[in-house]
């Protein structure tokens, strides 16, 4: 329940350091604002400054903007170590970001590939690389890389999109294997259609009209089920990839 201000989750959020990544984005934006209702102080970074600093303003409690291009690994290297050395850890990474590119194969390029790559897949790696050594030093790290439906259900306007969700699925699964060991929990977010500008763009590049059998989510439906698996309520999960799409598309 982002929307309500009970204690759903105990005192999990209080007082802990959230960096959302793709936090001037839909879903980012909706789970930033649950984990700040909830008491974590969280650092915004994407990259439009103003976005930023609106939603900043608005979440209030300490909520600051970091922008960042997460295709500079420089740049991600100095975000994660300017949070670490401010607050003294980073106890929680969502990453949420992407670039709207869709589009019948053959007419996408190798750029169109790369955009999608860097701004989802490889961004992740820069953000997780910076930011699991903190987490180590800490003994403590919960991590949540959001994928997305079209990485297990092929689409065809969506396959760039779509390889690069299945790759940070996988690379979830491998990264939680690795650092149980560190008390980092990982787990990814697979969402369908959920009502934003980014299901819009896709809509008008050709969405498949067979949408999920429970209809289109909502920015909030994805946030949280991010808190779940960042909370200690999901203290047994780690490797997993959480379909949030609604039960998919129905039978023919
Ligand atoms: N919405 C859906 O229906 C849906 C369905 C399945 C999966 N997903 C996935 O869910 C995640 C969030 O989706 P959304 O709807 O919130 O997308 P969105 O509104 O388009 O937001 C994308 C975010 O990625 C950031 N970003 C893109 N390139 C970046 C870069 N180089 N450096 C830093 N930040 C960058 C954007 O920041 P700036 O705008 O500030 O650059 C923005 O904050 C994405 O991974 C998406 O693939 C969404």
């Amino acid at each position: 329940m982002t929307n309500g201000t009970a204690n759903d989750f105990g005192a999990d959020f209080e007082g802990r350091v959230a960096w959302v990544v793709g936090a001037s984005g839909a879903l980012g934006g909706a789970t930033a604002r649950g984990l700040a209702r909830r008491g974590a102080t969280v650092v915004l970074s994407g990259r439009n400054a103003d976005t930023l600093a609106a939603l900043a303003g608005e979440i209030g409690g300490g909520a600051e903007a970091l922008p960042i291009d997460i295709g500079s690994d420089p740049s991600v290297r100095a975000a994660a170590d300017s949070i670490a050395a401010k607050h003294g850890r980073i106890d929680y990474l969502v990453n949420s970001s992407s670039v709207s590119v869709f589009g019948d194969f053959l007419s996408l390029t190798d750029e169109d590939w790369l955009a999608v790559f860097n701004a989802k897949h490889l961004g992740y790696v820069r953000t997780l690389r910076a930011t699991i050594p903190h987490m180590i030093a800490a003994r403590f790290g919960r991590i949540v890389n959001v994928s997305g439906r079209g990485g297990q259900h092929p689409s065809r306007i969506h396959l760039p999109g779509g390889s690069a969700n299945a790759a940070v699925d996988l690379l979830t699964k491998g990264l939680s294997k690795i650092y149980a060991e560190h008390n980092i929990r990982i787990n990814a977010v697979s969402p369908g259609p959920i009502r934003s500008p980014r299901l819009d763009a896709m809509q008008g590049a050709g969405r498949p009209a067979k949408g999920p059998v429970l209809g289109d989510g909502q920015p909030d439906d994805v946030a949280d089920a991010v808190l779940y698996l960042l909370s200690e309520r999901s203290r047994f999960i780690t490797g997993a990839a959480l379909q949030v799409d609604g039960g998919g598309p129905g039978l023919g």
